[in-house]
Formats: structure tokens, C-alpha cells, sequence
């Protein structure tokens, strides 16, 4: 089987994909900042904004396949550094796609539901989008870049959750910490969104990548609820107290960025090209608890190099 690069392996998305990916085939993951000790797969540090750097990586590596999840995915960090998030978020996947199509390799380019205003919900993928933030905006331009580049291209417009090396990267380990401490939280109730669990995301990614399927896809749950109901399906999976969670509007929550309120996308593409029912909301909590019981999250931690 070909060997499969994963970008951004330190990420919440990567960590989990090259984990679950690397039991069945050659893994390699591209670290920068960084690095980890005694992952099951083979890493190599690359800045992917360095000159030359992407070219160097593939001509090491040299991969038949790469899932490119390095990002610029803090949403306020890219509000105030617009120029670093345009380089890591647009131009780097440009360089990327011109690179795989050039040597003839299959490419997946994670993109956000973000790109959408979140006025109406239920996006297919010839809907335009508007984004509303740095981040988003950048975002949809890398997926431009990336199409320009290589037509054969995989993007996926993804939401997710899962456990992160640092424990604190996720919307559902967000919840999962504060209301295990016993402290109250918000959940906005206007917001609406359909996150995936990171594990299902990666199964689909690859089934994507393995298909042949080129262009724009929703890869996100079919399922849709707002963020304190998710919030509160958290809490029961694991026994907490709901009640700690309070249901407020985004209005009063004091991000920097503006967040679209629906952001729920339609998966029937998805669905239609993998032949296959895709899994909801309640299958993935419930998979994202019993790893808590496997003790998943505390392997994943220690695989972050602390040094
Ligand atoms: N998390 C979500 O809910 C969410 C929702 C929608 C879309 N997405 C998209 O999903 C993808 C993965 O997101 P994530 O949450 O897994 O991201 P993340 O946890 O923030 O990780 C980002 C990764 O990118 C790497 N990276 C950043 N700059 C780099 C550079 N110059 N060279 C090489 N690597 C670099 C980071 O490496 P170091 O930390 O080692 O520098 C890190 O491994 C992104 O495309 C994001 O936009 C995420």
C-alpha cells in the first residue's frame, strides 16, 4: 500500500488520523513546533513556509498519498496575525497542490464549514460561501488555490471533534474539563453545527482518498444540534452535570472573531459517492467516551514531547 504523509501531525486532526491510519499502512507525519516521542509512525520536521520546504518533503517522503491538516486553525490567532494565517492557510496549500500534481499524488486538503456566513444552513458544495473571518476567508482561498492548482484534489469542508495532545484543543474536551472540575460553562444555543468525531472523519478521509473522488466534498455529520446541546450530550456521556452548562447566545460570549450562526452542511454528495450511511452525532460521543475508559487521552499526551 502507498505511503500515506500526514501534515500537521501534531494537530487534533492529524494525531488522531495517523494513529488510526498507521495500523494499516505506511504513516509518515510532518511535525514542525512540535515533536513527538514513541508515535507508532515515522515523523520528519518540516516548516511547510520555509522556501523550498514543501518540494524537499515530498522528495524525502516521497508519499502516494498526503492529507494535508497543517493549519493556521486558531480562529482569533489568525484575526490578529491576517498575514501568517493567509501564508499557512492559503498559500502553502497552493504550493502543495502544484507540488502533488506535478508528481502525480493523491491530495487531501482539509477546509472549514466556516466558509459559510451561517445565514440559511444546510450548505451543499455548489452554494457560495461568505466567510466572516480572517480564518475563514483565508481558508477559502487555500481551497481556490488548492483547485486551481490540481483539479484531481480532494477538498473537505470538515468539523470535528476527538481528544488532542494537549488536552485542550477540542469543543467536546472543552466541556469534558471544565464540567469534570465542576465548573460552570456556556454553551451557546444559537449556533448550530454538525461536528464529526475525529475518528469517523478519518475513516472518511480516507475512503475518499482511496476512492478516486475528486473536488469539494461536506465531510461532517449528518447529524445537526447547537453547541449546548452538545454540550449536554457530553455531560451525559460521561455522568456530568448538565446544569453547569448555561445556555447563552454568541452574542454574549466575547470571541473576537464573528462566528456564522448555522453552520450545518448537507452530506449527500458525501453519502452518494461512499454509497454508505454516515455516522451521527450519538455513535461518536459514545466512541470519544469509551476512549476516556481505554485511557486514550492520557497515551495521547504522552506522545507530546515535553522537552
Ligand atoms: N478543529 C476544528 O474543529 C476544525 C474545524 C474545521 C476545520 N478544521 C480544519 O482542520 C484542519 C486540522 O485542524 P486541527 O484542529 O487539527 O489543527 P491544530 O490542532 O491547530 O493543528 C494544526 C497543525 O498545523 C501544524 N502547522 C502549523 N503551521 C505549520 C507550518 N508552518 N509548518 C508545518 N506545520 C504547521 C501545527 O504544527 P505545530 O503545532 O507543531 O507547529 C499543527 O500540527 C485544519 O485545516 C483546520 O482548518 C478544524
Amino acid at each position: 500500500m502507498k505511503r500515506l504523509l500526514v501534515t500537521g501531525v501534531s494537530g487534533l486532526l492529524g494525531i488522531n488520523l495517523a494513529l488510526r491510519e498507521s495500523a494499516h499502512r505506511d504513516v509518515v507525519g510532518v511535525i514542525n513546533s512540535h515533536s513527538l516521542v514513541d508515535a507508532p509512525f515515522l515523523t520528519k520536521p518540516f516548516n511547510l513556509t520555509a522556501p523550498g520546504a514543501i518540494d524537499r518533503m515530498l522528495d524525502e517522503i516521497k508519499p502516494g498519498a498526503v492529507i494535508h491538516c497543517a493549519a493556521m486553525a486558531d480562529i482569533d490567532a489568525c484575526e490578529k496575525q491576517p498575514e501568517k494565517a493567509a501564508v499557512i492557510n492559503t498559500r502553502v496549500p497552493g504550493i502543495l497542490a502544484q507540488a502533488c500534481s506535478v508528481r502525480n499524488i493523491r491530495l487531501v486538503h482539509i477546509s472549514t464549514d466556516a466558509v459559510f456566513d451561517g445565514q440559511r444552513g444546510d450548505y451543499v458544495e455548489t452554494d457560495i460561501p461568505n466567510p466572516l473571518s480572517v480564518y475563514a476567508r483565508t481558508k477559502l482561498d487555500g481551497e481556490k488555490a488548492v483547485l486551481d492548482a490540481f483539479p484531481k484534489a480532494v477538498v473537505a469542508r470538515v468539523n470535528f471533534y476527538g481528544w488532542s495532545l494537549t488536552g485542550k484543543r477540542s469543543l467536546a474536551e472543552f466541556f469534558y474539563n471544565n464540567l469534570s472540575e465542576g465548573k460552570p460553562v456556556n454553551g451557546f444555543t444559537d449556533v448550530q453545527f454538525c461536528p464529526l468525531f475525529v475518528n469517523h472523519l478519518a475513516d472518511l478521509l480516507l475512503q475518499l482518498l482511496d476512492s478516486g473522488h475528486s473536488g469539494l466534498f461536506h465531510v461532517v455529520s449528518p447529524v445537526s444540534l447547537s453547541k449546548y446541546e452538545f454540550g449536554c450530550r457530553i455531560a451525559e456521556a460521561f455522568g456530568l452535570d448538565k446544569n453547569l452548562i448555561k445556555p447563552v447566545s454568541v452574542m454574549d460570549g466575547g470571541l473576537t472573531a464573528r462566528r456564522s450562526p448555522n453552520l450545518t452542511l448537507n452530506t449527500g454528495k458525501l453519502s452518494k459517492a461512499l454509497q454508505s450511511a454516515l455516522p451521527g452525532v450519538e455513535e461518536g460521543i459514545k466512541e470519544f467516551a469509551v476512549q476516556m475508559k481505554e485511557g486514550f487521552p492520557q497515551r495521547l499526551k504522552n506522545y507530546l514531547n515535553q522537552s
